[in-house]
């Protein structure tokens, strides 16, 4: 390994028992996120989450969805560790809830088939695009036809509309963190493995992304302040449709054609 892959893999460790903001600080996304996923998954039974974390995203979907059963995976051993003990607080079997230690460039549960896999921003802690085309391709092998595969992830292009607002309001542009390395939507729509078909591309959090991004921070950068995450105008946008693609994180959808 590494010592970017070390550093990493050390960082998420650190984060494991942070609870629901193990994986990101920013609620307000986290919860969009979980809704969105909740959106796609509906009618799924048998899931994979690639990537998991410490499971929080996982639990919400089983309380959502009361027939699903997920399989779950994550490299950090420590997120695993949070899973195990979140499913037992929360009540949940571990018939409902497995959970492994995997890589997502070596998916565990062999000879599984899903009716849905999906990644929430994992994916971008891989080096580089080649490396996430090689995983959705991995994932994608252990979906049924007809399967989902569902992308939840940060986009370069959601990420430079949002700078094009904040330029031109005097705001600095923000840059993606170290370990990330996120997506481009122009390759993962066009470069994916034959057997799928692009079905979606949800900006699920472009409006969340507008306000907290733009509105919120130039009101905050006015008034000498730090923007924080839970501000009222932040919070409007869970009322509000989304406006246009200016979301970093978006929802891509793709399924698995049908066997002849
Ligand atoms: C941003 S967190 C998201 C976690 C979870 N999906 C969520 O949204 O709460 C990224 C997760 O990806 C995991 N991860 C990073 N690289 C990985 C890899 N190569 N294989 C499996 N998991 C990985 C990290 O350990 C971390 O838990």
């Amino acid at each position: 390994m590494n010592d970017q892959n070390k550093a990493r893999l050390e960082f998420w460790n650190e984060r494991a028992a942070l609870g629901l903001a193990a994986g990101s600080n920013d609620m307000g996304l986290k919860r969009l996120e979980i809704e969105n996923i909740c959106k796609h998954l509906r009618g799924c039974y048998k899931i994979l989450d690639a990537g998991c974390g410490n499971g929080i995203t996982a639990i919400n979907v089983l309380k959502k969805l009361p027939s699903a059963k997920i399989s779950a995976f994550d490299y950090s051993p420590q997120m695993v560790e949070e899973v195990i003990k979140l499913r037992e607080e929360e009540g949940i079997l571990d018939d409902r809830l497995e959970v492994t230690k995997g890589d997502l460039l070596a998916p565990p549960f062999e000879n599984r088939a899903y009716d849905a896999i999906y990644t929430e921003r994992s994916l971008i802690n891989l080096n580089s695009p080649e490396e996430q085309m090689l995983s959705i391709a991995k994932l994608a092998t252990k979906l049924k036809p007809g399967g989902k595969l569902i992308i939840c992830e940060s986009f370069v292009e959601g990420l430079a509309e949002i700078n094009s607002f904040r330029v031109p309001a005097g705001l600095p542009k923000i840059e993606s963190p170290w370990h990330n390395t996120y997506l481009s939507l122009d390759w993962v729509t066009k470069v994916f493995p034959d057997y799928l078909k692009l079905n979606e591309v949800d900006n699920f959090s472009s409006t969340y992304y507008f306000l907290s991004r733009v509105v919120n921070a130039w009101i905050a950068q006015n008034n000498g302040e730090e923007p924080s995450y839970d501000s009222p105008i932040n919070n409007l946008s869970f009322s509000l449709p989304c406006i246009g693609t200016c979301a970093q994180t978006k929802t891509v959808i793709f399924s698995k054609f049908q066997q002849n």
